[in-house]
């Protein structure tokens, strides 16, 4: 079974419909109001879970109600919660709104997973580990510390920079796979990704800088892999009819590791990882919106 360590946030998103954005000093009515279990660590650990990984996440919630009910929820998901603190004060929190077309505005209040240092992460979970999985959700100094042992211990780090900070160029060779979307690309590359070619001149200075492997995710249009051995892939995406985009990249992410960590090739992996994207998109929620490996499997057939 496959062995990934997930370290990042979690966070309870309160999800509200509308029709349109509101503009500045606009008051507009939702068109009703959910509470889901979110944050990008957590969506990606329950990814993997769900793709058949055995996942382990390292993270922190507050002594709110809203804490307990996330550690217990993952728990069920099968994930290892041993490596999650409990710090004063609140739980992470999302603010989100999810217009007609399914796309999202999201706002963040960190909470407790602003409080995840370095000390809190024991190295003693990544000896045993395949990969290590990080978002942007969580202090700076806490992934790169992360990312230093990781080096250290040569295991593979998946880095997710969401949200979007530059990242210095001497981490870029502490990087296996960095996972962004458009506009990440575009925020950290410096470059214009209008096109798929665009994509892969973004990917290439990542390359060049020291990662081995980008994946740019390209929406409705699909994902593009480029490794430093000159390999390129193309993967579409499944054409649905999407009602919340919301951790569909999360989603992605952790059926890649999982299905990497299973021993599948490249292309294999990225295949199921658009179809579990795909099929989030179609439902409501973070996590709810997460499909199992069979859900995945049925919808590939
Ligand atoms: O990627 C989606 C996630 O971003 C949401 O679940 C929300 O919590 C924010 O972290």
């Amino acid at each position: 079974m496959s062995r990934i360590v997930v370290v990042g946030s979690m966070n309870m998103d309160v999800v509200s419909r509308v029709t349109n954005y509101p503009v500045p000093g606009e008051t507009i009515k939702s068109k009703g109001t959910e509470f889901h279990y979110g944050g990008k660590g957590a969506n990606q650990a329950v990814a993997a879970a769900r793709a058949g990984g055995h996942v382990t996440m390292i993270g922190a919630v507050g002594t709110d109600a809203f804490g307990t009910d996330i550690m217990k929820s993952m728990q069920l998901q099968g994930v290892n919660m041993s490596g999650v603190s409990v710090k004063p004060g609140s739980t992470g929190m999302a603010y989100i709104l999810v217009n007609d077309a399914g796309q999202n505005q999201i706002v963040l209040t960190e909470g407790s997973n602003g409080l995840l240092l370095e000390d809190d992460v024991s190295q003693a979970f990544f000896d045993k580990a395949q990969v290590i999985v990080l978002q942007n959700e969580i202090p700076w100094e806490t992934n790169l510390s992360v990312m230093k042992q990781a080096k250290a211990l040569e295991k593979k780090v998946i880095f997710n920079p969401a949200p979007a900070v530059r990242i210095p160029e001497d981490v870029l060779p502490l990087i296996g796979t960095l996972v962004l979307n458009e506009s990440e690309a575009e925020y950290l590359s410096g470059r214009p990704v209008e096109s798929n070619e665009d994509a892969v001149q973004a990917a290439r200075d990542f390359i060049d800088g020291g990662v081995r492997e980008v994946i740019v995710t390209l929406g409705s249009q699909g994902s593009l892999y480029i490794d430093n051995a000159g390999s390129r892939i193309f993967t579409p995406a499944f054409p649905v009819q999407a009602v919340d985009t919301t951790s569909a990249g999360d989603t992605f992410i952790g059926c890649y590791a999982a299905c990497i960590c299973s021993g599948n090739p490249v292309e294999t992996a990225l295949r199921y990882a658009s179809a579990a994207a795909a099929i989030a998109v179609t439902r409501h929620g973070a996590q709810a919106s997460i499909p199992s490996l069979e859900e995945v499997e049925a919808f590939l057939r």
